[in-house]
């Protein structure tokens, strides 16, 4: 017989944030443009599915993604249920401007915590960027717009390799001075593993005392729910998620896409998490987005249903001899 359990009871009322980045992470890999009502539309049904945190698009150089170079367009035309919290990815002063103009709640600044990577994805080192969001910082306080400091490549960089969580730590510690409520951990290429998050929400905890913490995974290497079953172990309870399993940086060579917010929702559910989320209703965005995008998504839910889903025995071959 099997002893203790090996998961810890969930507390009566545990609640976990999921912030779905579908529209952004996931829809800035799509080479085809998805027109700007039908972003619309998936950003207004992930709101049906009670999801309630969004990073909706970016604020970047319509250059480097041009799939989101109708942020402002996005903003203007989407649902904002009581209770939302929109939030939108920026990389400097110009993307903060436009997303404080454009009424976001909260901002996502990025950095990356590799100096490869940061130079791909924003063409500046970490140094620069973090001098810069010293004015971003500034801005964004003066409007009364939230910052989640966003550190890329924090579990691992394809271009680099290991990056130690002391270096992670570093920046969330900068962050914190510049006035961050809380710092998202993104696993750009998934190279997250549960002991590196034990080792990188440790370190954070240590040297920057007070800071939220958010988790953000990619399942490119299959372990993305073991990964948000260690971040639960050890206390945080924000967690980014893609509908459908869209997702990753065109910046990073090896990326795909993030923990799918389908199966996420499934496995804290099941857990007996609020999520506040309705799985049958988030399943059905996760069709809409799907004949969107025109082509199957990785998500494992939106093909199986919910676990108690019932099929008609008639309907199934019987195994007669
Ligand atoms: N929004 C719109 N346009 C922007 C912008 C922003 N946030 N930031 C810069 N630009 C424009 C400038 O106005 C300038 O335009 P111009 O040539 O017509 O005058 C041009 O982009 C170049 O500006 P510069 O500051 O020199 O930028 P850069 O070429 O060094 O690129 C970034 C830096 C950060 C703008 C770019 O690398 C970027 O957008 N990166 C985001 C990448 C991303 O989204 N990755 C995935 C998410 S992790
Ligand atoms: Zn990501």
């Amino acid at each position: 017989m099997a002893s203790a359990a090996a998961v810890a009871p969930v507390p009566e009322g545990a609640r976990v944030t999921i912030c779905e980045v579908g529209p952004r992470d996931g829809f800035q890999i799509e080479a085809a443009f998805i027109p700007t009502d039908k972003k619309i539309e998936i950003v207004n049904a992930l709101f049906a599915a009670g999801l309630r945190h969004m990073q909706v698009t970016s604020f970047v150089s319509p250059r480097a993604v041009p799939q989101l170079a109708d942020a402002e367009a996005v903003l203007a035309g989407i649902d904002r249920p009581e209770g939302a919290v929109i939030t939108a990815l920026i990389p400097n002063l110009r993307g903060a401007e436009r997303a404080a103009g454009a009424g976001v709640d909260a901002v996502h600044t990025v950095v990356s915590a590799s100096q490869t990577h940061n130079l791909k994805n924003v063409n500046r080192t970490i140094d620069a960027s973090l001098r810069d969001f010293e004015a971003v910082c500034e801005m964004l306080i003066r409007a009364g717009v939230k910052i989640e400091g966003g550190i890329a490549t924090a579990f691992g960089c394809p271009f680099e390799g290991v990056v130690p969580p002391e270096q992670v730590a570093k920046i969330a510690k900068r962050y914190q001075e510049l006035g961050a409520t809380s710092v998202g951990l993104g696993d750009t290429t998934g190279m997250a593993t549960p002991s590196t998050v034990c080792a990188a929400v440790q370190a954070i905890r240590a040297e920057a005392p007070g800071l939220g913490i958010g988790l953000h995974f990619h399942n490119t290497r299959g372990v993305g729910l073991a990964c948000v079953m260690t971040g639960l172990a050890e206390g945080v309870t924000h967690y980014d998620a893609s509908v459908g399993g869209l997702g990753g940086c065109p910046f990073a060579a090896g990326a795909t896409g993030n923990i799918c917010t389908e199966d996420l929702v499934y496995l804290l559910n099941e857990s007996g998490y609020d999520t506040g989320v309705d799985l049958e209703k988030m399943i059905e965005a996760a069709k809409l987005t799907q004949g969107v995008i025109g082509r199957e998504l990785p998500g494992q839910v939106i093909k199986s249903g919910p676990r108690l889903r019932r099929y008609d025995p008639g309907l199934t071959a019987t195994a007669a001899g």
